[in-house]
């Protein structure tokens, strides 16, 4: 039976997935537990749970148990030595190594809050994350280190810098850092916070318009999403080797690249450095990867190098292949097609919606270009802006919107409950994005409805960007927006108004741009810069981000009377 039968769909609950995983209503729930340790007592515990490549190639396998005993560590060496209290933010500032992975479940199992960062975060970035969760501990290594010393006068909730790789003996750390080797840890028994389905567990930010990035809490009970929608949309099974090839900064790797998988008890491969197509094929073939989850830029990257490099290998393992972050462009689908024989099943969430809320399922239609119908436990629909009143007309554009709760949908925005009430209109969640559903249902993206910048399927906030430029001495005002591009979607554009006495030169936006990457990150770096004499404002003094965009794209900018305060 196919599972966009009606039938089927309405039968699907998010019961399902606490029948599956032995919970009821009210019982203790510990995410760190249940993805590792929960196996090691039904008897899974010699199950492969990560194959891990490290950046030289080199390959080693870590099995369920490997995983409880290594998070048991973690949680030990938090709680009684780095003094990690329940609750306490703890960050992640960490390549894909297996530490990062096991101490994820490590934090859980103590009761604190995990909060996952980039590691090409600059000074900036981090800061700006780290103040605003007060975090209390950060895990990172040698490599990142240097960036979070300069952070460290200005945090001063942070009581401990934990670091996986220091110098035997902990030579040449300073006050407040300590040395922990994980393998030197390991744990057979550890008894895991007692927390329950609504305890805070993961702590992700992400960029608005306006302002400093914005954490979204989740807690553990997400994890009946995850677990389901890794399930049936993902449709990971037992004798599958699954690769997600996001990095933990991002929610898609910690809900499919750590808990959907996990609470399953699936394989996973987890691949530590950069992109090349050679790597990505050759990752697939010698660890036969069965079921992928990637994005849209990957997939034109990949485009990029053509077939031959696919026909070189055997990649016939591939059963089934997912894509999110950013529209998936029909010719991503067909060349998708033509390559692996598969079609790319795109997927749409946020990182507010913790899973997958929009979907193309495996065995349904996919009509390329289309994100795919609502996942059958969650109802969703276009709505009016203003009003929150769902729009019944196929085609007609409005905002995409998910009716509330669902396990996954974030509970706070940290230290926000402002802009938390501001994404509820007349019952519904309101994502952000514009879309419009066609007559079989199927929701197609149009666009965001603010001025966050989606380079790679990363969100860029444009404040974050301008508040960089200003630091900058020769920057007098600034203005970043997301001018189009054929690989990641969007790059990163700044207009720039220099301060008296400064020139314009190749020299000065070289050393702009580089500047904004130190801070923020490469990602959030304009590659481009324009300098003009003034930006266009609203008479409130906004910057007109939408002129500079619809001029960018040689559109009229259309009626710009609404934004002024609005
Ligand atoms: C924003 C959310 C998706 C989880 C990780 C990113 C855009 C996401 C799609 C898609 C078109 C998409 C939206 C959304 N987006 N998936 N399938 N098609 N756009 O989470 O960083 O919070 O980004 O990414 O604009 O709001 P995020």
């Amino acid at each position: 039976m196919n599972l966009h039968d009606a039938r089927r769909r309405r039968r699907l609950s998010w019961e399902q997935a606490k029948r599956d995983l032995g919970y009821r209503d009210g019982d203790p729930l510990n995410l760190g537990r249940l993805c590792a340790d929960r196996h090691v007592d039904e008897g899974r515990g010699e199950r492969v749970a990560l194959i891990h490549e490290d950046h030289e190639g080199q390959v080693r396998r870590y099995t369920f148990r490997d995983l409880m005993e290594l998070s048991n560590g973690w949680a030990r060496f938090l709680s009684d030595q780095a003094s990690v209290c329940q609750l306490d933010r703890v960050c992640l500032f960490l390549d894909r190594t297996p530490e990062l992975y096991a101490a994820f479940l490590g934090i859980l199992k103590t009761g604190a809050i995990a909060e996952p960062l980039f590691p090409v975060f600059g000074e900036d970035a981090l800061t700006a994350r780290m103040l605003d969760s007060g975090a209390a501990a950060v895990i990172t290594s040698r490599r990142h280190l240097g960036k979070l010393r300069r952070t460290r006068s200005r945090l001063p909730d942070l009581r401990t810098v934990v670091v996986v790789d220091a110098e035997p003996g902990g030579q040449g750390l300073r006050q407040g850092e300590m040395a922990f080797r994980m393998e030197d840890h390991r744990d057979a028994r550890f008894s895991a916070a007692a927390t329950h389905a609504e305890s805070p567990s993961v702590l992700h930010y992400t960029s608005g318009t306006t302002g400093a990035p914005k954490g979204a809490l989740h807690v553990h009970g997400s994890v009946f999403a995850q677990y389901l929608t890794s399930k049936v949309v993902l449709d990971i099974r037992d004798d599958d080797v699954y690769w997600c090839t996001a990095d933990p900064g991002w929610v898609t790797g910690t809900s499919y690249g750590i808990i959907g998988p996990w609470s399953l008890g699936a394989t996973q491969v987890v691949l530590d450095g950069g992109f090349s197509s050679e790597r990505w094929y050759g990752t697939i073939e010698r660890h036969r990867v069965s079921v992928w989850y990637t994005a849209p830029t990957a997939i034109r990257m990949l485009m990029k190098d053509g077939l031959d490099p696919v026909r070189r290998r055997d990649l016939s393992s591939l059963r089934h292949a997912c894509s999110v972050g950013e529209p998936l462009n029909p010719e991503a689908v067909r060349w998708g097609r033509e390559a692996f024989g598969l079609w790319f099943h795109d997927t749409f969430w946020q990182t507010e919606t913790g899973a997958i809320v929009v979907t193309n399922l495996p065995g349904m239609p996919v009509k390329p270009g289309s994100m795919g119908r609502p996942f059958p436990a969650v109802e969703a629909a276009i709505v009016e802006p203003g009003t929150g009143v769902p729009i019944a007309e196929a085609g007609r554009v409005g905002l995409l919107a998910i009716r509330p709760p669902w396990p996954s949908l974030m509970r706070a925005y940290w230290n926000n409950t402002a802009a938390y009430y501001g994404k509820f209109l007349n019952g519904w969640y309101v994502s952000g994005d514009r879309a419009s559903v066609d007559d079989d249902g199927y929701f197609w993206f149009c666009g965001r409805d603010d001025d966050v910048i989606n380079t790679a399927g990363h969100l860029v906030g444009p404040f974050e960007v301008e508040s960089a430029l200003l630091e900058h001495p020769a920057v007098a005002e600034s203005a970043a927006i997301g001018k189009p591009d054929p690989v990641s979607l969007e790059v990163v554009k700044a207009f720039v108004a220099l301060r008296p006495g400064f020139e314009a030169s190749e020299e000065l936006e070289l050393d702009i741009m580089n500047f904004v990457r130190k801070r923020l990150s490469p990602l959030a770096m304009p590659q481009e810069i324009a300098f003009v004499d003034r930006l266009p404002k609203t008479g409130s003094g906004k910057i007109l981000r939408r002129m500079l965009r619809a001029r960018e794209l040689g559109q009229s900018a259309g009626d710009l009377s609404t934004m002024d305060g609005g």
